[in-house]
């Protein structure tokens, strides 16, 4: 190992690796054209607080935009050692372009500890913008397919055993209603996200009495934070993003469990697209569920990326700290992981074929049960007495090797004397689900009645 402690020394006198440890500028360079508005916005305040002239804010609108171009193409040379970060990157650019006296007054009362929080603001608000469209856009998948779908029933589980019959349909619909949560909440993510830190100076405030509000209007923010100290240490809403996103991986993650699941050959219940599979390098058969898994496991990621931020903000003293600068990496981390995850999640919904024959396959008598206790319910006995005698029917069913439907109407009777002829219309998985039919149950008319649900709630969107 090769020790640091005589690494010739740079000419601000840093030590080389220092340079590469303390910069930022090969990941928040994704934010150029927001540190470039925001600057521009800035500008123009300060020109309206005749700090700037008009010609100078001009010169200096006409130089971000030739710096915003090569942004854009690719041609912005970041200089190794120099550009510590998008903020000094895009001043010392502008520099170049319009000239060191002009540029060098942009930065009069400003700070790159509100600028960074500005930045990261305004892309965050537009990333959740565009993450809340792919949401959409996969609710509306699985309403479609809730709707197209709605015939086939399944086995329900708990404790991933067979326990009562329900519609796929209704399996699908009970992500779906969390996925329409999650969007509801992303809208008040989104909200707090989008409030504007700037004008807030280091920590203590503009002393050029700059317009916040006209700033704020001018970057689309919905307001302003309130405290100058708060606001440049404020990563809440970096935070509160992640955790939005991991509850809705945990969602995602469960889906897929599911799925995987429901795709073995011995379940049989969905295949997956192969736009969405892969086969396996050895085993010419194979063919794996790669999407779901990596669903499953992103979602590990997404929920470390959030707590080692957490772990990073937790003990700060008060306002900026360079700690800071490590929420930046997690959340396009998380960002990246949480839309992509929602995209990949929207095409194996659209391209899923579902095999209604294995699902009736997969049901059995004894998943009626219930159902028989209900029947004797309705004969007027009481319920805990009804559980016990259809209990009694499972076992005596299990004893003399058939199914429960498959005993005469005399063993039962055996069982117990208030069984009539009508018992054998319990049997019948379609009777079962269509039984559910309150509010949230699993028969068409409730199933129906969530769909509706989930499209008010598009609607609304
Ligand atoms: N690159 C820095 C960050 O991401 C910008 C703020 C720097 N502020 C400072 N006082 N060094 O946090």
């Amino acid at each position: 190992p090769r020790s640091n402690a005589n690494a010739c020394k740079t000419a601000g006198g840093l030590d080389p690796l220092m340079v590469s440890y303390n910069e930022s500028i090969y990941y928040d360079r994704v934010f150029y054209a927001q540190d470039i508005r925001g600057s521009i916005a800035w500008a123009r305040a300060n020109h309206n607080q005749g700090i700037l002239t008009k010609a100078e804010f001009e010169a200096i609108v006409a130089g971000f935009a030739t710096v915003e171009e090569e942004w854009k193409s690719g041609t912005f040379a970041i200089v190794p050692g120099v550009d510590e970060d998008i903020h000094t990157a895009n001043e010392r650019r502008l520099g170049e372009m319009i000239g060191k006296s002009i540029a060098g007054k942009l930065h009069t009362g400003r700070s790159r500890n509100e600028q960074i929080a500005t930045d990261m603001r305004l892309w965050l608000r537009d990333e959740l913008r565009t993450i809340e469209a792919y949401l959409v856009d996969f609710l509306k998948v699985l309403a479609a397919r809730a709707e197209n779908d709605i015939e086939f029933v399944m086995p329900g589980y708990t404790h991933l055993q067979r326990a009562q019959p329900v519609r796929f349909s209704h399996w699908l619909l009970s992500y779906g209603m969390a996925f329409a949560t999650d969007l509801q909440r992303l809208g008040e993510v989104i909200t707090r996200v989008n409030r504007s830190p700037l004008g807030c100076g280091a920590l203590a405030g503009n002393p050029f009495n700059i317009d916040r509000d006209a700033m704020a209007k001018e970057l689309g923010f919905e307001g302003l934070l309130w405290n100058s100290m708060g606001a440049v240490a404020d990563r809440d809403f970096v935070v509160e993003t992640m955790q939005w996103g991991s509850m809705l991986m945990q969602h995602m993650s469960r889906w897929a469990e599911d799925l995987i699941i429901y795709s073995t050959a011995e379940f049989g219940f969905v295949k997956l697209a192969d736009a969405y599979s892969t086969g396996s390098s050895l085993m010419p058969q194979k063919k794996n569920p790669d999407s779901l898994e990596l669903l499953r496991g992103k979602s590990g990621r997404a929920f470390g990326v959030m707590t080692g931020l957490m772990y990073s903000l937790k003990g700060l003293p008060s306002t900026y700290n360079k700690d800071l600068q490590e929420s930046i990496e997690p959340l396009l981390d998380h960002v990246k992981t949480v839309g992509d995850s929602i995209r990949i999640a929207t095409g194996v919904t659209s391209t899923l074929t579902v095999q209604p024959q294995h699902m009736l396959a997969a049901l059995t008598p004894d998943m009626l049960a219930t159902d028989l206790a209900d029947y004797l319910v309705r004969k007027g006995v009481p319920f805990r007495e009804t559980h016990h005698i259809s209990g009694q029917v499972v076992a005596l069913a299990e004893k003399t090797g058939t199914n429960m439907d498959q005993l005469t109407y005399e063993q039962l009777k055996g069982i117990d004397a208030r069984f009539e002829e009508d018992v054998k219309t319990c049997f019948d998985y379609n009777r079962s689900v269509e039984m559910r039919a309150a509010k949230g149950g699993t028969s068409r008319k409730s199933v129906e009645g969530q769909i509706a649900i989930l499209k008010e709630i598009l609607g609304a969107k």
